[in-house]
């Protein structure tokens, strides 16, 4: 290979010009070997200056630490097998496929998937179809089609889509709808999906991307109903801020994809492995799910209280550290009241003040917000519609 000529080494304006660099975009390595974008090949004697001891993509290394995240994974949720992404949607985008797949293979050309009034599932222009909220879809159609929609928590709703329509193959929603508004679906609701998609061979998908990993007090939100789903989407909370996402499945799922069906660059990276396996292993040895539900109480409790008979406030719901606080009115303004009296939250569906905070939570810290709070609800309130 001949050394690149520095004068023609394309300038990149916007990173610092530290270094001294070639005219060369490495795309992946493999041992000791190494390939541009353009698909040149290099040995590498580099090693990204002494730093990699095992070569590139290790075949120990990497399947290890994928490994031990799936099998985690897999122990918590008593499912099976783990595809690993790195966002949200993307994981809901493999779901998506997953079903379809299965559909396929059952024999349904054209599968349909059961989604929700409330929904947010991401921005994808598959997820954003399945999202049911109008401002997200605005300026995007047309819509990926194959999705019926219903109300959240009318088992009556479902059982007339499995009556009429034969081409419905999963039924996919958040266990605790997020953006829309912190839904929850109750548990009889929950056990009542699991069995009719049982009765209709339908796989029963749970977007857990918001309310997983511990936020509700449980590892995952669906727990609390007793049930398991075939297909969980996760993301998030699983890499305390590093991008890592998921999908774990059960049995009827597992093997619906098959080499060549999906894939990912970045899905199942070491850093992203460790960082999950690390989010894992910490909340374990410091209790941090249990947290969760004890603190996670004590903040619905203590607004509860303080917030009872206030006319405006529609309803207090939510699970552990996932709460929301309906108001009777567009309420976005509370977001920099919040922060100038020194609390970050956010406001979903125009009318829903949302409580996500770390699981980490202290009850201190948890009556810091009521105190923060309530009193700037009360006074927006008293503002006047
Ligand atoms: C329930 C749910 N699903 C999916 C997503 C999309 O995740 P991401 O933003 O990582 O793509 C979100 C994001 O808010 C979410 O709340």
């Amino acid at each position: 290979m001949n050394a690149p000529d520095p004068a023609v080494v394309s300038p990149m304006p916007h990173v610092m010009n530290t270094y001294g660099r070639l005219p060369i975009a490495l795309s992946h390595g493999r041992g000791c070997w190494v390939w541009d974008s353009e698909g040149r090949k290099y040995l590498d004697g580099l090693g990204g200056i002494a730093v990699n001891t095992l070569g590139h993509a290790h075949p120990k290394l990497v399947p290890a630490l994928q490994e031990k995240l799936a099998a985690k994974l897999c122990e918590i949720s008593g499912l099976d097998a783990v595809f690993f992404c790195s966002t949200g949607l993307e994981a809901n985008e493999a779901a998506l496929k997953i079903a379809r797949k299965y559909g396929h293979d059952r024999g349904v050309e054209r599968p349909e998937i059961i989604v929700y009034e409330g929904a947010f599932h991401g921005r994808s222009i598959a997820t954003l179809s399945a999202t049911a909220n109008p401002k997200v879809q605005a300026g995007f159609g047309p819509l990926v089609e194959g999705f019926v929609r219903v109300p959240l928590n009318d088992l009556a709703a479902v059982e007339r889509v499995a009556r009429e329509n034969p081409n419905v193959v999963a039924v996919f929603l958040e266990t605790i709808q997020g953006e829309g508004g912190i839904h929850p679906s109750r548990w009889d609701y929950l056990q009542g999906l699991r069995q009719l998609c049982d009765q209709q061979h339908w796989l029963l998908m749970l977007d857990e991307v918001q309310c997983g990993i511990g936020r509700t007090g449980k590892w995952f939100a669906h727990q609390w109903a007793g049930i398991r789903p075939d297909v969980m989407p996760l993301a998030k909370g699983l890499g305390s801020g590093v991008p890592v996402g998921a999908v774990v499945v059960g049995p009827k799922a597992k093997n619906v994809l098959g080499p060549g069906n999906h894939g990912t660059t970045f899905g199942g990276n070491p850093l992203a492995m460790r960082a999950g396996v690390e989010t894992l292993r910490i909340m374990v040895e410091d209790g941090v799910m249990e947290n969760a539900a004890t603190v996670g109480a004590a903040l619905k409790a203590g607004l509860e209280r303080e917030l009872k008979g206030v006319a405006g406030v529609v309803e207090v719901r939510g699970q552990g550290l996932m709460l929301g606080i309906e108001l009777d009115r567009p309420c976005g303004v509370l977001l920099q009241r919040a922060a100038e009296a020194g609390l970050m939250l956010s406001v979903t569906a125009d009318k829903v003040i949302r409580l996500v905070p770390p699981l980490i939570l202290s009850v201190d810290e948890a009556a810091m917000i009521v105190a923060i709070l309530c009193p700037l609800i009360r006074a927006f309130l008293a503002e006047g519609a």
